[in-house]
């Protein structure tokens, strides 16, 4: 059997998924049925950029699940300048059961998946620039929490069509959710993630007015205008996305029981008003909570078979 891997929600199939899910449920349920698979085992987990939710709730994960979190940071390990990725990664997957690591470019992700697949270690992608697997799942959790039945429920993102994006884009076709997609010329999901997501037997609509997209939604979403590494583009972000501030207004424009989420770390003003995010409808600290119970049902999935 090949080594197991969660660079992308798709890397999942249906059941598989549903397990996470189930697990993320009866886990956060009942902690004392929480397993201990990686008993006397070491995590590594590796950032190239910040973290305030994905660091200790992966940290409290591998903790749960009876293992050593390691947190290591790119510049203290030189990550592709004092050694290779590859050196670094081979040398991790000697001492831990599982590497998690938040990249810029997904490619990195890749290489040690590649390396690491020799040594039966698990990479697991705690975000990059393509994706965001780890959250998607949170979230998911989070409207199964609010929701109870997944399948046939609309959610609508809007803003930019980024690592958030693809992700949630997998996850709503790999549960039934309808999943629509605002934003600006030139910001839209990638056509190639749609067209994956498609294929999953999702649906998947992109709808450039953000006010008509958000017509019947049961949960809208949005996600920063200028994500990690693109802090240079940030001017002309604000303007390109001046029109897709999620406001009380564009809310009310959902259906009337609609639930606000956003991944966080969120921009008041910006992406979303402040009286959305704190309002009544919002979900935000739920889904932020629901971080830990993703990833110890992620991380269990990962060394399930070793
Ligand atoms: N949502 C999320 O990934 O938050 P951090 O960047 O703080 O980890
Ligand atoms: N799209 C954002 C998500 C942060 C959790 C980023 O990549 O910075």
């Amino acid at each position: 059997m090949s080594t197991r891997r969660f660079l992308e929600v798709e890397d999942l199939d249906h059941a598989e998924l549903a397990g996470i899910l189930a697990k993320g449920r009866e886990w956060k349920a009942d902690p004392s049925m929480v397993p201990t698979p990686l008993a006397r085992e070491g995590v590594a987990l590796l950032f190239e950029k910040p973290s305030a939710r994905t660091r200790s709730s992966s940290e409290m994960a591998v903790v749960g699940l009876g293992g050593h979190p390691i947190y290591i940071r790119a510049e203290e390990v030189g990550l592709g300048v004092r050694e290779s990725v590859e050196d670094i990664a081979r040398t991790l997957g000697a001492y831990n059961v599982l590497l998690a690591a938040r990249v810029f470019d997904h490619r990195t992700l890749e290489t040690m998946s590649a390396v690491l697949d020799a040594q039966g270690v698990p990479v697991v992608n705690l975000l990059s620039d393509l994706a965001h697997p780890c959250q998607a799942v949170a979230d998911l959790l989070t409207l199964q929490e609010h929701f109870g039945r997944l399948e046939g429920r609309r959610l609508v993102y809007v803003g930019d069509g980024n690592n958030v994006a693809a992700s949630l884009a997998f996850a709503a076709a790999l549960t039934g959710i309808e999943f629509t997609v605002s934003s600006p010329p030139g910001y839209e999901l990638d056509a190639e993630v749609v067209a994956r997501a498609r294929n999953l037997g999702g649906s998947v609509d992109l709808v450039a007015d953000p006010f008509d997209a958000v017509k019947g939604a049961d949960a809208v979403y949005t996600d920063v205008w200028t994500s990690m590494g693109q802090e240079t583009e940030g001017d002309i972000r604000r303007a390109a996305f001046a029109g897709y501030r999620v406001s009380e207004e564009m809310l009310g424009a959902a259906d009337g029981d609609a639930v606000f989420l956003h991944c966080l770390p969120a921009h008041r003003g910006e992406e979303c008003d402040a009286e959305v995010i704190d309002g009544p409808r919002s979900l935000v600290w739920q889904q932020a909570a629901n971080r830990m119970d993703a990833a110890r049902a992620i991380f269990a999935l990962m060394v399930e078979h070793r």
